[in-house]
């Protein structure tokens, strides 16, 4: 088991970072962006990034983020290592940890990042699982700050299924603050749970009417209707999230500047329209390379030794 007195953390989810912690992460990603950040705290380290579902962009901006970084990157999938012929997690951490210096995670149950993260003695970052995308919606905060300035005082909107994405804005509102409001099919509400607690600082809405929840928002967000590892309900999922498409009708209802986000990859025709997420409102470009720094911002914290201040 690893020390409990270890000297780094890891990022399983964004309340791993307390609020100027967030603050900080995002101006050191600023510096990234911008071209002032220079140095090379993964020199000599190598990351292991385990995918046990697909990835475009987390896999291309973790392994292209630590080579800027000065480090390595290692691809892992299940037809590759052992872990995909049923090696346990938990020793799959503690041998991973004997060779490189952190390792980044994509997989479905949470547990099994809660599980690898316990075993492990480098940092583990959530590269997204069935509850949470943490770095999605650090990527979204940084592109929100971008186009907006900042978060505080914004109305967020959530339009779509109560899913990893869903719970990772609810814990950002728990952590920054800002008013978040979600419409999602009944059925499909976001984790309980991660609600209650966000409800204690911030305004939290679950509705069944997407125009309610859009309204006057600054910032509008879906995703896919149908996640990875949810393939056979596609069918149902089309026909329960009818009337959930974000079209031009739709951002009538938003604020005139507001900016629309998607996390990507997306669907058009089904939860978003071609003319919002190819149209003028639409941030997705942005929103995409801002997973790059913001990862990098992440690495340089927990595993190059960057301080956050
Ligand atoms: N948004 C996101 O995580 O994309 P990938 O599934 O391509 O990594
Ligand atoms: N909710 C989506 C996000 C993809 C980046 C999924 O889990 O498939």
């Amino acid at each position: 088991m690893p020390d409990s007195n270890r000297p780094h953390h890891d990022f399983l989810a964004i309340p791993d970072f307390s609020t100027p912690e967030l603050g900080a992460l995002f101006q050191l990603a600023e510096r990234m962006r911008s071209g002032a950040y220079t140095a090379k705290p993964l020199s000599g380290k190598t990351l292991a990034m385990i995918f046990m579902k697909a990835s475009t962009r987390t896999r291309v901006s973790f392994e292209v983020g630590t080579y800027q970084l000065g480090g390595h990157a290692l691809f892992l999938s299940p037809r590759d290592v052992q872990l995909g012929r049923g090696e346990p997690i938990a020793d799959t951490a503690r041998v991973l940890s004997r060779y490189v210096d952190g390792i980044m995670i994509r997989t479905f149950a949470h547990q099994d990042l809660d599980e690898l993260a316990r075993y492990a003695d480098v940092p583990v970052i959530n590269g997204l699982t069935d509850l949470l995308h943490p770095c999605q919606i650090l990527a979204d905060l940084l592109t929100i700050r971008q186009h907006l300035g900042t978060y505080e005082g914004k109305k967020i909107a959530w339009i779509g299924d109560g899913n990893n994405m869903a719970n990772s804005w609810i814990n950002a509102a728990y952590r920054l603050g800002f008013e978040l409001a979600l419409a999602c099919p009944e059925g499909y509400e976001p984790a309980d749970h991660l609600l209650q607690r966000a409800r204690e600082v911030t305004t939290v809405t679950v509705t069944h009417d997407p125009r309610e929840a859009i309204a006057g928002a600054h910032v509008v967000n879906t995703d896919v209707w149908t996640s990875m590892g949810q393939e056979d309900e596609q069918k149902k999922r089309e026909k329960d999230f009818a009337g959930y498409t974000v079209d031009a009708a739709m951002m009538e209802h938003a604020d005139r500047d507001a900016i629309f986000l998607h996390c990507l990859p997306a669907h058009r025709g089904e939860e978003v329209s071609a003319d919002v997420i190819d149209g003028p409102q639409s941030r997705v470009w942005d929103e995409a390379e801002n997973r790059l720094h913001i990862q990098k911002a992440i690495m340089a914290v927990l595993l190059g030794g960057e301080e956050l201040v």
